[in-house]
């Protein structure tokens, strides 16, 4: 179970402390926590589990004040999280990614993942990166949980669809 945002417009108003809005690691620990126990088949790697507690690129504060040539906002219909990105572009690659979401853990270490993924990449390599290598570049995640690996990588295309638009 994860935090539902009420809009589009509260999944923008994370501040400082990610805690209080968008992506909540430690709210989320506890809830991944209490459904592991629920259901034993669940075993995170620990490559998973430090990307979900200390997720590389996360947007901290205010978005408007990180600068980016795009940005592109998804939901997962599997479960309705929410995930947003932001881009830094030049010379067609990927210089900077940032992020932030109301989703789960596992979509927390996948887009951690990701986003250490694309950077640096073209565009369309960027495309590339599928929820099958960001679940190896993880040490695997659970099958259930697979699909949430698919947030960040939709997020991702959105906004580089976002930034083909502008151009
Ligand atoms: S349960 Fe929604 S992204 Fe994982």
């Amino acid at each position: 179970m994860t935090t539902k945002p009420q809009s589009d417009s509260s999944l923008t108003q994370n501040s400082s402390e990610p805690t209080n809005s968008a992506a909540s690691p430690n709210d989320n620990a506890a809830c991944e926590s209490s459904n592991q126990s629920a259901s034993q088949g669940w075993v995170y790697s620990d490559i998973v589990k430090d990307h979900f507690l200390s997720p590389r690129n996360f947007l901290m504060g205010d978005e408007t004040k990180y600068p980016h040539d795009a940005e592109g906002t998804v939901g997962n219909p599997v479960c309705g999280d929410q995930m947003k990105m932001f881009l830094q572009i030049e010379d067609d690659k990927i210089k900077d990614v940032k992020w932030k979401t109301y989703g789960c853990a596992s979509a927390i270490a996948s887009t951690s993942a990701l986003s250490e993924l694309a950077k640096g990449k073209t565009l369309d390599d960027a495309l590339k990166i599928g929820p099958a290598e960001i679940a190896e570049f993880l040490g695997g995640l659970p099958a259930h949980k697979f699909h949430c690996s698919v947030l960040g990588h939709e997020a991702l295309a959105a906004a580089i669809e976002n930034y083909h638009k502008q151009q």
